[in-house]
């Protein structure tokens, strides 16, 4: 997702100081960190670094952590979580980290303070973040608390739903910015389409939250926060450019879509229907299409879908003239049997399986050249 976050964290007028396959380093301010929170789409979670240095032991960890002036972070009255990674030979269990940094923060706030806040495991308070690599650790703040991929909207999950972040990296890699008709055959429980009407509103997904890690610690500035809410709610649109299709054969599947859109509060600007994809109903004026099949992983599964692929590349051949239509699969061997020439294939991970978005320029009329030959 890095490439989709990179372009958000610019485009909000961010520098990059660096970009790992699991995320974007920024120089930026704990008031920035409300911002990235209301705006970023792609992002997972915003963390703010508190500290780093080098560790070499358990107790080690112990002590520095103690370091951390955290009286004048972390309210004594409130609730705190830790999550941390370790790759340290005398670490076994990652929990006993988690102990240790909870351990540590707990009785810097009693000794400097007299009280001593709770801990616990909900992540819906303070989140910290710990990170130990060999001989060197990065604690931060987790100012998002709760992952931003869940947006809360998602009261009917259905199977295999796309994750939130993900969909909307997939929206913005398509290049669709709201301007032209989306259209999301095999919609399931309508996330691409709930997606892509965020997008093309304008609304800042941060909107549908309430709660966020950065609220509850001593650097939280109410006022700031107000301010940002009010200026997204300015900036965002009532009505569509272009209209938004959702699609799916399964009449639950569009029960649980409908249910989701009406809790984001963008139900009534997608065309919702019943149907076979083939039978999807394409706008005249040409704008996008994602379709996310099945990807055929268990066994016995691939053989019965390869048909269904190969008539996703009949319909865009057939009725998608002028589109650009994407196909966004974990199989490989599957996007082989749509039958046309991708034009770019661009890299995407779903969970641990390695995806692709594939897409099609489909051209009207004579222009031929971008369909393979069986
Ligand atoms: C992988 S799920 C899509 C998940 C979706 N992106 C989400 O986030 O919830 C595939 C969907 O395609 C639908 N589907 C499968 N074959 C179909 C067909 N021939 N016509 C229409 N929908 C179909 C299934 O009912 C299922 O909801």
């Amino acid at each position: 997702m890095s490439p989709w976050l990179e372009k958000e964290v610019s485009e909000l007028g961010f520098d990059i100081q660096s970009s790992h396959s699991t995320g974007i380093i920024i120089n930026a301010t704990y008031n920035d960190c409300l911002l990235l929170n209301l705006y970023l789409r792609t992002a997972f979670c915003v963390l703010y670094l508190i500290d780093e240095f080098s560790c070499d032991s358990l107790e080690n960890l112990y002590q520095l952590i103690t370091n951390i002036s955290w009286e004048t972070i972390i309210p004594n009255d409130e609730i705190l979580s830790v999550v941390s990674r370790a790759n340290h030979p005398s670490v076994k269990n990652v929990m006993f980290v988690n102990q240790k940094v909870k351990d540590a923060i707990v009785d810097r706030i009693k000794e400097k303070t007299g009280k001593r806040p709770n801990a616990g495991h909900n992540k819906k308070n303070v989140v910290i973040n710990v990170y130990w690599d060999k001989g060197y650790c990065w604690v931060y703040l987790n100012t998002s608390g709760q992952k931003l991929s869940n947006r809360t909207y998602r009261k009917i999950p259905l199977q295999a739903p796309l994750q939130e972040t993900l969909a909307a990296g997939i929206i913005i890699a398509s290049g669709y910015t709201g301007n032209v008709p989306f259209i999301n055959p095999m919609c399931g429980s309508g996330t691409l389409a709930i997606e892509a009407a965020l997008i093309a509103l304008n609304k800042a997904p941060g909107l549908l939250h309430s709660n966020y890690g950065f609220k509850h610690t001593k650097f939280f500035d109410s006022d700031q926060w107000q301010k940002l809410r009010k200026e997204a709610l300015l900036k965002s649109r009532k009505e569509l450019a272009a209209p938004i299709v959702a699609t799916d054969h399964n009449p639950e599947a569009i029960k649980a879509a409908k249910k989701n859109a009406q809790t984001a509060g963008v139900d009534h600007l997608i065309d919702f229907k019943v149907c076979n994809f083939i039978d999807t109903p394409i706008p005249d004026k040409p704008g996008t299409i994602i379709i996310n099949p099945e990807y055929g992983l268990r066994m016995g599964e691939e053989k019965s879908l390869e048909t269904v692929y190969s008539s996703i590349g009949n319909f865009f051949k057939t009725k998608c003239a002028g589109y650009t239509g994407h196909i966004f699969t974990g199989n490989l061997k599957l996007a082989k049997k749509v039958g046309l020439t991708a034009k770019t294939k661009i890299p995407f991970f779903n969970g641990d399986i390695e995806c692709r978005l594939l897409s099609y320029e489909i051209y009207r009329g004579t222009r031929r050249t971008t369909f393979k030959k069986d």
